[in-house]
């Protein structure tokens, strides 16, 4: 295992299998009330610049489970708010807690913690990749497929941080992947290229429903993500044809899943009978990040 989770590469196949085994494992154990103290007495700061619900929730509570302790520290209340490095930070950070989980709004800024931290960092978001959401995504595919590899992963949508770590995610364990997005919104260059390298099978196009054909996988995001408030109106104008709703369903397998990271905004990205409808998995997709941290947690502290 790798000292720090910045970027789904980070990871091998062979890491991803064995947190989604160990995940798999402890989400059985946790539903049969089985209790764990592998982390006792160890702590992960979680350090957020913006706001979290699912992040911040599952990462503490998976820290509890384990007989450990988070702390939830707001930038704007620690020192870093009024101007004390991101390095001088991490070093101290590193001198009280095991781990530090970051969310933050450029990836430079994680890279900088790792480069100073003498404990793990793990990428809680930034504005490049959101690799503990794609590991969650991973469970999530194997529970309802049974597999990876040659399923058809479709992402309608922003090319945003989650499309990144979703392209990575494809690549790595076999599935192929259609980005369909408004021309000027595609995935980050560098990041598909990293996932053509890995082996990835990848179209990026800008037809919903020629993106949708046969899809196993329809997964997507909101079309404002935090940081891009500025350009909403653009936005919500560019993503109008973008959404994931009954009529780009039928183009898909019929027990197509569909999958979206969550906060969901019914009307913009999804439609309400979709995401609540019986081909999604949010929910469940939503729980593993719980398991997978976990099981990210033990790899990275023990
Ligand atoms: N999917 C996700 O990361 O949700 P939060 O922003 O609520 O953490
Ligand atoms: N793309 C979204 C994901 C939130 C979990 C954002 O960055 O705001």
């Amino acid at each position: 295992m790798p000292s720090h989770l910045l970027s789904l590469t980070d990871l091998s196949y062979a890491d991803i299998i064995n947190i989604l085994d160990t995940a798999s494992d402890l989400k059985e154990k946790r539903a049969r009330g089985k209790t764990s103290s592998a982390l006792k007495a160890r702590t992960l700061a979680m350090l957020f610049e913006k706001s979290s619900t699912r992040t911040r929730i599952s990462f503490e509570v998976a820290m509890t489970e384990l007989g450990g302790n988070a702390i939830y520290l707001n930038y704007k209340d620690i020192q870093l708010g009024r101007g004390e490095s991101v390095a001088d930070t991490a070093r101290v950070m590193s001198r009280y807690v095991n781990a530090i989980m970051a969310r933050v709004y450029k990836h430079e800024t994680l890279i900088e913690l790792s480069k100073n931290a003498t404990v793990p960092v793990i990428n809680g978001l930034s504005d490049l990749e959101h690799p503990c959401q794609l590991l969650a995504d991973l469970l999530t595919i194997r529970e309802y497929k049974g597999k990876f590899k040659g399923l058809n992963y479709s992402w309608i949508g922003d090319g945003n941080n989650v499309c990144n770590s979703a392209l990575l995610a494809c690549a790595l364990t076999g599935m192929k992947m259609i980005v369909a997005c408004p021309e000027g919104y595609e995935p980050d260059n560098e990041i598909v290229d990293k996932a053509k390298e890995l082996g990835g099978i990848i179209s990026i196009i800008h037809d919903p429903m020629k993106a949708a054909k046969k899809a196993d996988i329809l997964s997507t995001d909101v079309w404002v993500s935090m940081g891009d408030e500025d350009e909403y109106d653009r936005r919500l104008r560019d993503f109008k044809p973008y959404q994931i709703n009954s009529k780009l369903l039928e183009q898909a397998k019929h027990d197509v899943m569909v999958l979206h990271c969550l906060p969901a905004h019914r009307g913009e990205e999804i439609t309400a009978d979709v995401v609540d409808g019986p081909n999604s998995a949010v929910f469940d997709q939503a729980e593993n990040r719980l398991h997978v941290q976990k099981a990210l947690l033990l790899k990275l502290l023990s």
